[in-house]
Parts: structure tokens; C-alpha cells; sequence
């Protein structure tokens, strides 16, 4: 019966979850697949041209992931590489943090994690709705993210899309280089890159929870023989 319970508050705890994390709107789903490789390198292509001007993935060094996706150094020093980087340095950023700030009002976040912290579908969702609003500064909007400072990067690719705030969502008034649905496959890939990229640093933070754990032993076999030193002539 217990057990019944606390599976049920499970659940619920979970739905809450998702239901948070999208903001109660609906999330078009991806199937993301980090063991194929194809869609890693386009994936890491698009994210070094069209991100990484911005974002950074400070967690992440260019010939590890080289290495994880299938490429050679050379092909990452030719292809995926600015000239001034080497292949063992992280993928920072090329703006710097206050010029970004000044021209955006915030400073883009490091994408190393995001896709832990928003979900897959929520990415791909986000990448797929920015719409035009002459409201904004930067001309557009996002359906996901309200109000967001980021500007729609990839419109020479998906065209533009306005909401006409109908229950069909938005609809293309421009178009772009890509199909729809070569847009959909290019932004998977995207996707499919930044959970990639969330692995190697998941993998950093277990490194640091275990001498975390370590401390919290070594703490409690400290302060629980003090503690009983100093009890002792109470009881
Ligand atoms: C011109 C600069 C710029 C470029 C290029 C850019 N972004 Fe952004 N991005 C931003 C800014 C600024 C924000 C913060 C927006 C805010 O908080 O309002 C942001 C926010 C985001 C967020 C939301 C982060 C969060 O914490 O919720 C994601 C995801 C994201 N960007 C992904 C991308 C991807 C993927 C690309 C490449 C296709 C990209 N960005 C290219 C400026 C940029």
C-alpha cells in the first residue's frame, strides 16, 4: 500500500514536472539517437556556425568531441574550428560577455547543459517557433519562450513564421532555403547535438558528487564520535 502511494506521488511529481517545464504549452516531440554519429557531425556543424558566435559549451573540448562523433582532429581543425582555437580548448564563446549583455539585455546562457535542463523536446520546440513580432527589438518572438532576447538565427534557413493565434499555431508567410521538413531534420540534428553535449558534462558532475559523498563521510566519522564525546556525561 505504501509502496502504492509513493509510486502514485511519483507520478504525479512527474507530470507536474513536465507540464512546468513547457509552461503548459504543447512540445513537439524528437526522437533524439547519440549513437548516430551522421546527425552528431551535422548537428555539431550547424551549432559551431550558427551558436557558438553567442553560446558557449565550455564544458565541452573540441577533440573529445571529435573523438565521441566520429571525426578525426584534422577534419575538427578544418570543418568546425576558428583558426585562433587548438584542438584540445573548450567551445567558448567569440563575443565577449559584456558586449553581449549590452546587445541583447542578457548574456546567452552555456548551452553544455541545456538539454538536461529543458528537455529535447522542449529544444527542438524552441528552435522550430520563433515568429515574427514588431513589438520585439529583435523583430520576433518564440512560442516556447516568451519574450525571448535571442534573435531567430536561423532564418535564412526556415523562412518566417507569424501568429495569426489560431489553434493551428503558426504559419509560414516567408520562405526560407530549407523545406519544412528538411528545417525539422536539421534542427534534430541540432538537438541531437546539445544532448550530446550534456553527456560528457554529466559524466564531470559525477566526478565531483563522488568527493562530495566522500566529504560527507569523512564528516560524519568526524562529528559523530565528537558528538557522543560530548553527550556522554548527560545521559
Ligand atoms: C546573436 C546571438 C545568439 C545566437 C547566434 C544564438 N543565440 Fe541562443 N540565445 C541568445 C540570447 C541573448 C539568449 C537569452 C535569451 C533570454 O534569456 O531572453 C539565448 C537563449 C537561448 C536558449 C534558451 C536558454 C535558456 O536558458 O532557456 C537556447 C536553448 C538557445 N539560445 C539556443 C541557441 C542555439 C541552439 C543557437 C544556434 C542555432 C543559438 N541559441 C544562437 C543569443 C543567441
Amino acid at each position: 500500500m505504501k509502496k502504492l502511494i509513493f509510486t502514485l506521488l511519483m507520478s504525479l511529481f512527474v507530470a507536474g514536472q513536465a507540464v512546468a517545464a513547457s509552461g503548459g504549452i504543447h512540445l513537439d516531440k524528437v526522437e533524439v539517437d547519440l549513437s548516430d554519429q551522421a546527425s552528431l557531425q551535422r548537428g555539431a556543424k550547424t551549432f559551431v556556425n550558427y551558436c557558438l558566435s553567442c553560446h558557449e559549451a565550455a564544458y565541452m573540448r573540441y577533440n573529445r568531441m571529435a573523438k565521441d562523433i566520429g571525426l578525426t582532429d584534422k577534419q575538427v581543425m578544418d570543418s568546425l574550428m576558428f583558426a585562433s582555437d587548438k584542438v584540445g580548448d573548450t567551445m567558448t564563446v567569440a563575443m565577449r560577455a559584456e558586449d553581449a549583455k549590452r546587445w541583447f539585455g542578457v548574456t546567452p546562457p552555456d548551452l553544455s547543459v541545456i538539454a538536461r535542463a529543458k528537455g529535447t523536446d522542449w529544444l527542438y520546440t524552441y528552435l522550430r517557433t520563433f515568429y515574427l513580432d514588431s513589438a520585439k527589438a529583435m523583430g520576433t518572438n518564440n512560442s516556447v519562450f516568451k519574450d525571448v532576447g535571442m534573435p531567430h538565427v536561423l532564418w535564412q534557413q526556415q523562412g518566417y513564421l507569424t501568429n495569426d493565434h489560431s489553434e493551428h499555431g503558426l504559419t509560414k508567410t516567408s520562405e526560407g532555403e530549407l523545406s519544412t521538413h528538411e528545417y525539422n531534420v536539421m534542427i534534430k540534428d541540432l538537438v541531437n547535438f546539445l544532448a550530446y553535449i550534456g553527456e560528457p558534462s554529466k559524466i564531470q558532475r559525477l566526478a565531483l558528487a563522488k568527493w562530495v559523498l566522500l566529504y560527507l563521510v569523512l564528516f560524519f566519522l568526524v562529528a559523530y564520535p565528537m558528538k557522543k564525546a560530548f553527550w556522554r556525561d548527560i545521559h
